[in-house]
């Protein structure tokens, strides 16, 4: 049962693989508009269900809002953590605390784009899109203005400002 399992795995990889570059050109060709397409190509490629999901550009717009979304939890989940820590400075707490709070709209906002991806509804993708990074700037604002800057929280915000802005432009594609 277990070689049976191992070799079920291995042949899902392969066909992933396959799939998976037969169908990299029109991952490349969209993420050519992206401000930076090598992140496009990569956020895109690594999610696990890129390979035998991405055959057209709605399905790989899914798969880049996903992308965003993972980022995103995997924020809140390093903010979480730090705000567990208990020598914070009060200044540092309140910025933490709004970036968490940015970090969950931000979660929700793109849970509401892709149930509006679902529905073809490409108009209010975009809103939920842009209203996801206006949720991270002001985490931004707050990390820039007070007290308590995080470098990597800085980076962290720039990467997943970054996928929304990919994400943005392959809906437009598809408006
Ligand atoms: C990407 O864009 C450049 C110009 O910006 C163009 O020369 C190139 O052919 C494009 N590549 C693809 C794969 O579309
Ligand atoms: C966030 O996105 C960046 C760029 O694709 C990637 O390097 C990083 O591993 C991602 N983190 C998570 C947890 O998805």
């Amino acid at each position: 049962m277990k070689q049976f399992t191992g070799v079920l795995f291995l042949c899902t990889i392969l066909l992933f693989s396959v799939v998976g570059n037969a169908d990299s050109g029109m991952i490349s060709d969209l993420c050519n508009h992206s401000g930076d397409p090598k992140l496009c190509i990569s956020s895109i490629e690594s999610r696990p269900e890129s390979g035998e999901f991405a055959g057209t550009t709605k399905q790989i717009e899914i798969i880049a809002i996903s992308a965003a979304s993972a980022n995103a939890s995997a924020t809140s989940a390093y903010i979480k953590e730090k705000l567990s820590r208990e020598d914070l400075e009060p200044a540092t707490e309140a910025t933490l605390e709004d970036c968490q709070k940015n970090y969950q709209d931000a979660a929700e906002q793109l849970d509401d784009s892709i149930s509006a991806m679902l529905a073809d509804a490409h108009t209010d993708v975009d809103v939920w899109l842009r209203a996801a990074i206006s949720a991270i700037e002001s985490c931004g604002s707050a990390l820039d203005s007070r007290a308590g800057n995080d470098e990597e929280l800085s980076q962290r915000n720039t990467i997943f400002l970054k996928l929304c802005k990919n994400a943005l432009m392959v809906n437009k594609k598809l408006t």
